[in-house]
């Protein structure tokens, strides 16, 4: 606790907390992470149990409504979901205003933003009915948007949802079908994807998620707070880490060279980081990483590919571990280590890795709202400072200076 009185004659006393290490900003029953044991709960559910036995659907209702579905329940929600994913025509027409080369996210974060200016009827955010009914329209337009900025990079046309799809297997028709009626969704592909969206569906009060809940504090509409989530999500150090990693495994190329990457990144003259490695809270295996790992593997044989440089990935986490650096700092890799390699051999580009991760994350993001603004708690979000500027003096009029 810092006595700002003593420092610059001000009044009170607050805690000094650069990037929020230890001052918890909200309660929260939605995820539980024990950093040191590398534990992620959802709801009380272990990840790697979602990932292995349940559905993003599925994990979509638990994360929104608390308990996990029950089969009536699932097919009533993955209904109403697949009724929202249509956007509005108008809205392609935002497309059609960035240029070709334009980085997805740049998209994503005005097009989503956008969305505020269609549904002026659920943007009254004290209305239960009508936050659910915000929630759901943002899930089930994300793919649709996330796959119409991918379209529009490529120079192909939109396709329009197809309903009778799962989730997953309209996304990525709308992706890759070229041309839609000739696209089948491949089920093994359609099933890894699905559990890359269960493993990015929520982390708790990581950068995004407050960004979502402290743009949300002021009444914003849920359509603007998720914006904000998107636009803190692309950082390299957030959920840009992916597309970073994979192209660091690029640069590396063969496991060889992978000496000389890791003496640079312990270097501490040289900015160089590995990508994909060390957490805020996991000092321990991230056990979303452990569940990507696998499934690198599976999709690898579906799609009878072999990658070299899932051997570099594989090689880089075995030296990283046992070089004491590494150790001591407790750095391992996390859940974007893996998930570029898997990603590209699906066919995305680099550039759609962080669009997915926000695809996927967009149902903790608007959990998280939905929590904070039922929470009688409650408070526009407004952090302290310390103040180090100069005290008081007198203006000085240009000519004197
Ligand atoms: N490579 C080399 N050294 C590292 C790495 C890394 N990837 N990550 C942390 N370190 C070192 C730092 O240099 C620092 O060393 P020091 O104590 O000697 O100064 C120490 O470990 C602690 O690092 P901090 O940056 O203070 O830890 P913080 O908790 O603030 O950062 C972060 C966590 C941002 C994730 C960091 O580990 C990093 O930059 N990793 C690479 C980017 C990445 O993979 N991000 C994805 C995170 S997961 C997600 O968003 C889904």
């Amino acid at each position: 606790v810092v006595d700002i009185r003593k420092l610059y004659g001000q009044t009170g006393a607050f805690t000094y907390d650069p990037g929020f290490t230890s001052t918890a900003s909200c309660q929260s029953k939605l995820t539980y992470i024990d950093g040191d044991e590398g534990v992620l709960l959802h709801r009380g559910y272990p990840i790697g149990e979602l990932a292995e036995q349940s559905s993003f659907m599925e994990v979509c209702y638990l994360l929104l409504n608390g308990e996990l579905p029950t089969a009536d329940e699932l097919e009533k929600f993955s209904w109403t979901i697949s009724r929202h994913t249509m956007v509005h025509e108008q809205l392609a027409q935002f497309f059609r205003g960035f240029r070709r080369d334009a980085h997805p996210m740049a998209i994503m974060c005005g097009v989503v933003g956008a969305l505020s200016a269609f549904y002026h009827d659920s943007t009254d955010i004290h209305d239960p009915q009508q936050r659910m009914i915000a929630s759901h329209r943002l899930i089930a337009k994300m793919p649709t948007i996330a796959a119409m900025a991918y379209k529009y990079s490529v120079g192909q046309p939109f396709l329009y949802p197809d309903n009778s799809l799962s989730y997953t297997g309209n996304f990525l028709r709308m992706t890759f079908g070229v041309p839609a009626e000739q696209y089948e969704v491949n089920p093994a592909v359609e099933k890894a994807m699905d559990r890359i969206f269960i493993l990015h569906a929520d982390h708790e009060q990581n950068a995004s998620t407050s960004t979502v809940r402290l743009a949300g504090s002021s009444g914003a509409n849920p359509f603007a707070c998720i914006a904000a989530g998107i636009a803190c999500l692309w950082g390299p150090a957030h959920g840009g880490a992916n597309e970073a990693a994979l192209n660091m495994l690029h640069e590396i190329g063969t496991p060889e060279r992978i000496p000389e990457f890791i003496a640079r990144a312990k270097d501490k003259n040289d900015p160089f980081r590995l990508m994909g490695f060390g957490h805020r809270v996991y000092k321990n295996y991230d056990p979303r990483a452990t569940v990507m790992q696998k499934t690198v593997r599976e999709v690898f044989a579906a799609l009878n590919v072999q990658d070299p440089l899932f051997e570099t990935a594989l090689r880089l986490e075995e030296i990283a571990l046992s070089d004491d650096y590494f150790v001591e700092k407790k750095l391992f890799p996390n859940v974007d280590f893996y998930s570029g390699v898997i990603l590209s051999a699906i066919g995305f580009p680099t550039s759609m890795f962080t669009v997915l991760f926000a695809l996927a994350r967009t149902v903790g993001w608007v959990a998280q709202w939905n929590e904070m603004i039922t929470d009688p708690d409650q408070k526009i979000g407004r952090p302290r400072q310390l103040y180090t500027g100069p005290t008081q003096r007198a203006y000085v009029p240009v000519g004197q200076r």
